[in-house]
């Protein structure tokens, strides 16, 4: 069955065996869903703290294998400081409450960006969460914080320059599967490129996020703000994705 249009696929049923392997979130609208409700901005951060624990257990329960959510982008420092101190504490409380659930659920953390230019008690958090939960071989959260795709980039450039310099990597060794080692998302190994790529809020963009990864990924914009998103918003994400035809640049009957 395939939808005519958006709200078809409401009635339409998740595929358990087509669940996509990599899911990436932009959680966009934590602002503008606080200031809907007259409330301060960090009250949307503090509730899309708790989208973030609903959604990961969802999405470890349909056994989606890696989940990137993009946490703090390299740009998201021009806020006013007051917000970026609130974001800043928001993985410390995240994880004090929250790994024992990882734990539970077999959930591993990990995390892609410049973790050392945050707080010492961001990183430490980080820090402890990843070895909290190294141990576990369920689904990978994958949280994406002072993350940018152009810093990436930049970074796997510079690091194969350098490999190339010192003679330890060929020129013609540079391969699309060689660069993609460079990256962040390395540690992702076989599932480094998501599947589907979701963003809330209505707004239609990348913003720096997994440029290369997402070469061949499926995009769904959602309306809901990220605090508003929950369970059952995934799973609808889900069988948008399902009615797609993957072709890989390939054709439809191949
Ligand atoms: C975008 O909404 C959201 C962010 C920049 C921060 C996302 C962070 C969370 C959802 C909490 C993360 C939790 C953990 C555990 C690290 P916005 O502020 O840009 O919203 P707006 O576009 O409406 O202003």
């Amino acid at each position: 069955m395939f939808s005519k249009n958006k709200n078809d696929k409401i009635n339409q049923q998740l595929d358990m065996e087509r669940i996509p392997n990599h899911v990436a979130i932009i959680m966009d609208g934590n602002g503008r869903w606080a200031q809907k409700r007259h409330l301060p901005r960090v009250a949307g951060h503090k509730q899309g703290m708790q989208t973030v624990k609903e959604v990961t257990i969802a999405a470890s329960e349909l056994g989606i294998k890696v989940l990137s959510l993009y946490a703090f982008s390299t740009e998201n420092w021009k806020r006013p400081s007051s917000e970026v101190s609130y974001l800043m504490q928001l993985p410390v409380r995240f994880f004090s409450t929250f790994v024992p659930d990882l734990v539970k659920h077999n959930v591993k953390v990990t995390v892609m960006g410049d973790i050392t230019r945050l707080p010492e008690s961001t990183q430490q958090a980080v820090r402890d969460a990843m070895a909290d939960t190294a141990n576990c071989d369920g689904m990978i959260l994958n949280f994406a914080l002072n993350y940018g795709s152009r810093d990436e980039l930049t970074q796997a450039a510079q690091k194969l320059a350098e490999d190339v310099k010192s003679g330890s990597l060929d020129i013609t060794d540079i391969t699309e599967t060689t660069f993609s080692n460079y990256l962040m998302s390395a540690q992702l190994g076989e599932y480094a490129d998501p599947d589907l790529l979701i963003r809330t809020s209505g707004e239609e963009r990348i913003s720096n996020f997994m440029l290369w990864q997402i070469a061949y990924s499926e995009l769904e914009f959602v309306s809901e703000h990220w605090p508003d998103f929950n369970a059952k918003s995934l799973e609808n994400a889900i069988i948008a994705y399902q009615g797609r035809h993957r072709r890989f640049g390939g054709l439809k009957n191949q």
